[in-house]
């Protein structure tokens, strides 16, 4: 039998959670994807909501959400490798929608990395516009349009 993996998603608590959650970007984006620094920390950390998976203490995924008027970026989702393909992300997305409606906004905007495109079509995200390169990735803009 597999084990499933128990864990929770909620806005980040604390320096160290934050600290921790920056580290896992790192990991994820820098090192196994080849993102520059400087465009993985562009800046806006300071203004944005950070949404986390934790299990157990251990911090499995983050992501973030930048509310800007009626429209909130939904950007830097990163699932530690050795807990993907278990519906981290998908719980992250959820917990934005929801984060999304209480800070007042309706849509979400982002950049989806064409080769996990169908986590977020599941999620209701429609695609706008042709594929094109960021940070030497192939993305594609989507949107989310909530009830
Ligand atoms: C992409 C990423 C966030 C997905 O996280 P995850 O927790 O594994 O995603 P989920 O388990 O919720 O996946 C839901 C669905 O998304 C799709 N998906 C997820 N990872 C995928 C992959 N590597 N390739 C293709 N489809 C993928 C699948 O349809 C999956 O459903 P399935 O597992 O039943 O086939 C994670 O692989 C990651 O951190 N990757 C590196 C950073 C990155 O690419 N971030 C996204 C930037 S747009």
């Amino acid at each position: 039998m597999t084990d499933v993996l128990a864990y929770e998603v909620r806005r980040v608590r604390g320096e160290e959670e934050m600290a921790a959650a920056l580290e896992l970007r790192h990991d994820v984006f820098c090192v196994e994807q080849g993102v520059p620094m400087r465009e993985e920390l562009d800046g806006r950390d300071g203004e944005a909501l950070h949404l986390v998976a934790v299990s157990d203490g251990d911090l499995l995924a983050t992501c973030r959400l930048l509310f800007v008027g009626p429209t909130v970026q939904f950007s830097r989702l990163a699932v530690r490798r050795d807990a993907r393909r278990q519906g981290i992300a998908t719980a992250l997305l959820k917990l934005a929608d929801d984060e999304t409606r209480a800070g007042g906004a309706r849509r979400l905007v982002l950049h989806a990395q064409t080769y996990a495109r169908s986590l977020y079509d599941a999620a209701g995200y429609l695609p706008r516009g042709r594929v094109f390169m960021e940070a030497g990735i192939e993305h594609v803009a989507m949107e989310k349009q909530l009830p």
